[in-house]
């Protein structure tokens, strides 16, 4: 008998499309700076025929990333990508119909894996000026809620909490019996953390990337963090082997390479000042008080700028609409200051 799971046909996705090559890249909050050329020959020089053909080793890894963590190997589970961290703590920590807590807007496959797997996710608004009433969110956990998802920052108004509201938001949800799920995709652009919560506590989960600051968006390499036993189940969902050999090889070199990470920082965070001081000077509202991307309002219309930008400029820039007060916006991954020069031009050339 055929089967097709209507649940899953039900799901809407969209795949991105784009040809992306040759491109300035400001649309999906990679980071537009690679890592140094210097790192990839190393790492590629140490490849062998044999590390091709065999099944990635990861407890050297794991080990590594647990004592960089200052935390042991069992409190972290290595995903491909952060976002299968997400979907598999959906998975383990929700049931059918089950309530999830997030906010709006946020990263999309909160709401995906939700459907996917025929969850109930109830979205808390951002304010108008896209800031969050806490209360707002504690408002809306019930006794029955069994997951709370919370970004530090928000992908995409980049928003954050303060550890008083996070502590506030964490002992009502252990007084409720609801695991905590913190999606720290932008940490270092934004260098505070969570994560010790996680590692202390228990039903709190953190999930990282190296998609971001560390530049391996096409490596694939996340991980979730928490308490012995979630991360368990969470390693239960696991595919075998889930995780490249390439992604680990590359992801030890840049964990050897502090001085590398923090000139990496620093990059950004001179490319954030160059951008935002041209923003200020040249009359632009603008929002997005971390993570490594800004919405910008631009004086004409957003959807006209993204195409323009693609064709006569080679910039992919990305079309928000609804971001309250803000109404329709950009929303461009920061980058270094060449880069950003490079999308100041051309926002110049263009919104007029
Ligand atoms: C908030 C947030 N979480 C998770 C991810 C997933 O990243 P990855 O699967 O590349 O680790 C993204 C990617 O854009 C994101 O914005």
């Amino acid at each position: 008998m055929y089967y097709t799971n209507p649940q899953i046909d039900r799901v809407h996705r969209i795949f991105d499309q784009n040809e992306r090559s040759g491109y300035l890249r400001l649309d999906l909050n990679e980071n537009p700076d690679p890592i140094p050329v210097d790192i990839v020959k190393d790492v590629l020089n140490n490849i062998t025929p044999e590390f091709v053909s065999q099944y990635p080793e990861t407890v050297q890894f794991q080990n590594r990333l647990a004592g960089y963590l200052n935390t042991s190997p069992e409190n972290v589970c290595l995903t491909n990508g952060s976002s299968e961290a997400v979907r598999y703590v959906i998975e383990g920590f929700t049931s059918v119909k089950g309530r999830i807590v997030s906010v709006t807007p946020s990263y999309f496959m909160f709401q995906i894996y939700s459907e996917m797997y025929d969850r109930n996710i109830v979205q808390i608004k951002y304010n108008d000026d896209m800031t969050m009433d806490i209360n707002n969110i504690i408002d809306a956990l019930t006794d029955d809620t069994e997951l709370l998802i919370l970004l530090n920052p928000n992908n995409p108004v980049g928003n954050t909490y303060t550890t008083e509201e996070f502590e506030r938001l964490l002992d009502e949800a252990e007084r409720r019996k609801i695991t905590v799920l913190v999606d720290e995709a932008y940490f270092y652009f934004y260098p505070v953390t969570f994560i010790n919560y996680a590692l202390e506590r228990e039903h709190i989960f953190v999930t990282r990337t190296f998609s971001k600051l560390f530049a391996m968006a096409g490596c694939r390499l996340g991980y979730v963090a928490g308490w012995k036993e979630g991360v368990k189940i969470v390693q239960k969902l696991c595919t075998p082997h889930n995780v490249n050999g390439f992604a680990l090889a590359f992801a030890q070199k840049l964990l050897d390479s502090p001085d590398v990470v923090d000139a990496m920082i620093a990059k950004f965070n001179e490319g954030r000042k160059y951008l935002i001081s041209k923003l200020d000077r040249l009359g632009y509202d603008h929002l997005g008080q971390a993570g490594n991307f800004i919405f910008i309002k631009p004086k004409t219309d957003a959807d006209l700028i993204v195409d323009r930008m693609k064709n006569e400029h080679k910039i992919l820039v990305k079309s928000y609409n609804g971001i309250g007060i803000m109404g329709k916006c950009l929303r461009v991954s920061i980058g270094g200051k060449e880069c950003m020069e490079r999308f100041i031009t051309a926002l110049t050339a263009l919104d007029k």
